[in-house]
């Protein structure tokens, strides 16, 4: 997994007192912080220090799911929809293991971070974090269907633990990337310590395949911008991001394999209601979080409203092949609700900032919630495109760029 997706549930309860790590953490703290799990790590101290990470309505999630429901899905004598030589052809795929040797750090990563200073190392290591923490759930979620769904069906079950393998190595590489600033996430803290969010076993489905392709296209479009622009390479990992969206690629597929064998789930209007929902949740987070970090995206060089828009253009296009129906994210209404759900979401965070009591931040709150939902709902109605195609298989490319 590589994006968010976090709209669809709201904000939880969190604790709340969590000392601030060095003297450089100088953004104010906003809605709740919650005690994660990165800490620093310096090398000759055991005595760590916990980090404060902002949770918002935005934050990475970790999901899980109804693993009964899913084992029955995956029966081959209850499904006869399985197409078990195209899981076949898949587990063969991810047993070749691509990037087995493709994520091996250099002395490149360390002289860039000591050389980046001031606002920009502040959101870097921001970057990090969410980024590792977004992989570390998607590790979290396959690991644990890899291991429910061994007995019901073997195939399927070690694609999900092929993929586990993935998404640890992806929140390996990030995590090592953190040691380069002197942090780490505590993994094994974040695994306990977070809120798990339940989707039932086709909304894990929409929400994943999602994710997938929209980190593929972040990923590739990041990749492909820095390639032509390397003056703003300002850390190696992106090197790493031609190869890496890849594995993203083919999770992607998987799950567009995994959809067909359970039409069911795209075949009828409530799941075009549920693929409209869920692609909004998905677009409409990523750019908000994106619009409150415009800064890293600047940093490396991108204009961050135009960035997401393709981000999301061509997720959508690509969504298009699997899901039944899907947002008309070209028509440029679409981009001026965006961009009043941004406006909207920032007068919210400066609420967060005011020194006002809880009563009165909650108060001040609901108006611009309900203009939040009000655009949310507007958008979601607009005259979406029919789309999808069960019978699409041939048509999918393993690689699109
Ligand atoms: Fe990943
Ligand atoms: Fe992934």
């Amino acid at each position: 997994m590589a994006a968010e997706m976090a709209l669809v549930k709201p904000i939880s309860k969190f604790n709340t007192s969590i000392p601030k790590f060095g003297s450089s953490r100088c953004s104010k703290t906003r809605f709740l912080s919650v005690k994660m799990a990165s800490t620093v790590a310096p090398p000759s101290k055991k005595k760590s220090q916990k980090q404060e990470i902002k949770e918002s309505l935005l934050t990475p999630r970790f999901y899980t799911t109804d693993f009964d429901e899913m084992e029955q899905l995956f029966n081959t004598e209850i499904n006869n929809k399985l197409n078990m030589g195209e899981f076949e052809a898949l587990l063969q795929e991810f047993k070749t293991d691509f990037n087995q040797t493709h994520f091996v750090r250099n002395k490149e990563f360390k002289e860039a971070a000591d050389k980046m200073q001031g606002p920009l190392r502040q959101i870097f290591v921001e970057f990090l974090e969410r980024s590792c923490t977004a992989e570390f759930s998607g590790f979290l979620l396959y690991k644990e269907l890899g291991r429910r769904l061994k007995k019901t069906n073997p195939v399927v079950a070690e694609i999900f633990s092929l993929m586990s393998r993935d998404e640890a190595r992806h929140a390996g590489f990030l995590n090592k990337g953190l040691s380069d600033f002197n942090l780490a996430l505590d993994l094994g803290f974040l695994t306990k310590a977070r809120k798990y969010t339940f989707f039932k076993p086709k909304f894990i489905f929409y929400a994943t395949y999602l994710s997938e392709k929209i980190g593929y296209w972040r990923y590739i479009t990041i990749y492909r911008h820095l390639k032509e622009n390397p003056e703003y390479q300002c850390y190696p990992i992106f090197k790493y991001f031609e190869n890496w969206c890849q594995d993203e690629n083919r999770h992607g597929d998987f799950f567009s394999a995994l959809m067909k064998a359970q039409p069911q789930f795209l075949n009828d209007w409530k799941a075009k209601l549920w693929s409209r929902f869920f692609c909004l949740s998905v677009y409409v987070t990523m750019y908000l979080n994106d619009c409150q970090r415009s800064a890293f995206y600047e940093g490396i060089g991108l204009d961050t409203k135009q960035f997401d828009m393709h981000v999301i253009i061509e997720t959508n296009r690509t969504t298009a092949r699997i899901f039944p129906a899907v947002l008309d994210v070209e028509n440029p209404e679409f981009k001026r609700k965006l961009d009043r759900m941004v406006e909207i979401n920032t007068k919210l965070l400066a609420v967060g900032d005011t020194e006002d009591i809880p009563l009165v931040k909650n108060l001040k709150r609901i108006p611009l919630i309900a203009a939040l939902a009000n655009e949310l709902l507007a958008a979601y109605l607009m005259k979406p495109i029919e789309s999808g195609s069960v019978d699409f298989a041939e048509f999918e490319p393993q690689l699109v760029y």
